[in-house]
């Protein structure tokens, strides 16, 4: 192991595929590095190495930890949808003087032959399920499901990693299952529920994409919510293995401080 990369301890903020991608990455090259997950998922996939789970108590308690810990880099590969962990961890990052970078898959693009209704956010989408009603299907994960849960005049078939928690439309069905999913079974779901509109986020992705060509081929329209703004003046990667890179041939830590932007 070199100095360069024996002098880093890198925080991978995950939850999501790329972070389990750029756990690998890291463990195969030798730098030291923990995962941190939120907690929300019952039993979630691990990434290999350390791991802690549980918020980190706000902006200036997750800076602490970064100092407690040794913290060099924190690579935020935190869900495109998780509008509030990223925030924090660019702020308790420039805080403690670590590097940050953002690690966020490219959003998925409109192509042809797709129905796509593009809406700012969950409460946009729902208002659009309300005027069209019909048979939906939702993907837009457990936490987002309250949104709809006034429409009556609608039937919901609910996919989701765990059962939701809080309030759910009256017509639905919960089919509890985690992706990837290919396209011959979203066809097969899109048919045998008969359904007429899909609700999703624009997640971005290979493992939940199929979804889109599915519908695009059954000429079912999309309800598709914008991602949440993503943050200015920060270094970015689209995929783990760019993150690795810029990990590895990042520029020395000299005092454990980058101070970017501070
Ligand atoms: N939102 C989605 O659609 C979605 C989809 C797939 C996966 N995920 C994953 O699920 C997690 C939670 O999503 P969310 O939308 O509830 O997040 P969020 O609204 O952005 O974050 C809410 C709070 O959860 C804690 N938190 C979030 N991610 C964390 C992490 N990786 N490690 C430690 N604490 C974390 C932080 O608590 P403190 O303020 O106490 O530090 C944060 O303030 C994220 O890590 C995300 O990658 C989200």
């Amino acid at each position: 192991m070199s100095d360069r990369v024996r002098s880093r301890r890198v925080l991978i903020l995950g939850g999501t595929g790329e972070a389990r991608d750029l756990a690998r990455l890291l463990a195969a090259a030798d730098v030291p590095f923990v995962s941190s997950l939120a907690g929300r998922v019952r039993n979630p996939r691990l990434p290999v190495g350390e791991v802690r789970i549980g918020g980190f108590g706000g902006v200036d308690a997750m800076a602490e930890w970064l100092t407690d810990n040794g913290i060099t880099d924190v690579v935020d590969a935190t869900h495109p949808f998780a509008a509030r962990i990223t925030p924090h961890a660019v702020s308790a990052s420039r805080t403690a003087g670590v590097r940050y970078l953002r690690l966020a898959r490219p959003a998925w693009e409109q192509g042809a032959g797709d129905r796509w209704v593009r809406v700012p956010d969950i409460d946009a989408a729902a208002d659009a399920v309300a005027v069209r009603g019909g048979r939906v299907m939702l993907t837009t994960g457990r936490q987002d499901v309250a949104a709809f849960a006034a429409i009556r005049d609608a039937w919901f078939l609910i996919r989701v990693v765990d059962e939701p928690d809080g309030a759910m439309p009256p017509q639905r069905i919960v089919l509890r299952s985690r992706g990837p999913y290919g396209i011959d079974d979203e066809r097969r779901l899109l048919r045998d529920h008969r359904i007429e509109l899909l609700v999703t986020k624009n997640s971005g992705g290979a493992m939940t994409a199929a979804k889109l060509r599915a519908a695009a081929e059954l000429g079912i329209e999309v309800i598709v919510v914008d991602r949440p703004a993503e943050p200015e003046d920060v270094d970015t990667a689209g995929t783990a293995a760019d993150a690795a890179d810029a990990i590895l041939d990042g520029p020395p830590v000299a005092d454990g401080q980058y101070r970017r932007g501070v």
